[in-house]
């Protein structure tokens, strides 16, 4: 890395052999890392342990983080005071990240940046649940959206009633606590109730956890498991393909 610039960099979604060889490498260089929550503590052993860690993590279920507007502003000075700063952020920046966001303030004051893609929890997860978000012959495409805003909610701007009708496999990210909510949003807007639907708690990770259900009743099953965020939530028929394919975790039985 040059002094004086900055990296956008994905860590993947926890399993630390995710990591990709460039993060790594940029990781062994940078002077500060400006680091998320969802971050593993192995990931950053890549870090010289003369580096500055700077926890920057948002969570929406403590609200105890820096808001966004003041890690840009951290980023912003660190790179304009001459130092290598890496911005690891869990998964991909790009998918649900912010990523863009830091990306465009950096742009915005002139100042050097790329950006390191990373293994996203879209994809991974369900992977490592056994479950492929397409499969020839069961679905061909697939929509990755946020859970974050009920779908009767006036601000959210997501489509649920396409989406219902829509791609094969939907993978609902930060859903977990507006999973009744949705999960009655997509029956009501033409998704079958009997639909399969799984939700993994930290997947990737040696306390992966999977819940495989319906849409109907995944909720129910879920609240039932107490599964607790990060937790990424696939609906559609792909979810049948992990009682064959289901390869990793320590799980609870499924429903
Ligand atoms: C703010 S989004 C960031 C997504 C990230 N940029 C990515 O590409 O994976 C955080 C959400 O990703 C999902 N997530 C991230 N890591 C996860 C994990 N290890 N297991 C399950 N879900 C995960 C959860 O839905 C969580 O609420």
């Amino acid at each position: 890395m040059i002094p004086g610039s900055a990296a956008l960099v994905g860590a993947g979604p926890g399993d630390p052999g995710l990591l990709t060889l460039r993060a790594a490498q940029l990781l062994g260089e940078a002077d500060v890392v400006l680091v998320d929550r969802l971050v593993s503590k192995e990931i950053l052993e890549h870090v010289r342990p003369e580096a500055t860690v700077v926890d920057v993590g948002k969570t929406s279920w403590t609200g105890t983080a820096p808001r966004q507007e003041e890690i840009n502003a951290q980023l912003l000075e660190h790179v304009r005071a001459g130092r290598r700063v890496v911005r690891l952020k869990g998964g991909d920046p790009f998918v649900f990240g912010r990523g863009s966001e830091e990306a465009q303030a950096l742009a915005a004051a002139g100042l050097p940046f790329e950006v390191v893609p990373g293994i996203s929890s879209a994809i991974a997860v369900p992977a490592y649940a056994g479950i492929p978000v397409t499969a020839r012959g069961v679905t061909q495409d697939v929509c990755v959206v946020t859970g974050h805003l009920d779908p009767d909610d006036p601000a959210s701007r997501v489509r649920w009633q396409a989406l219902a009708t829509g791609p094969g496999t939907l993978v609902i990210l930060m859903g977990q606590d507006r999973l009744p909510m949705l999960a009655a949003g997509l029956i009501r807007h033409g998704r079958a109730a009997d639909t399969p639907a799984a939700c993994i708690e930290q997947g990737t990770t040696t306390q992966q956890r999977v819940v495989v259900s319906t849409l109907e009743h995944l909720a129910r099953e879920v609240a039932a498991a107490g599964l607790r965020a990060p937790v990424t939530t696939v609906v559609g028929d792909v979810v049948r393909l992990r009682e064959e394919l289901r390869w990793f975790g320590p799980d609870l039985e499924d429903a």
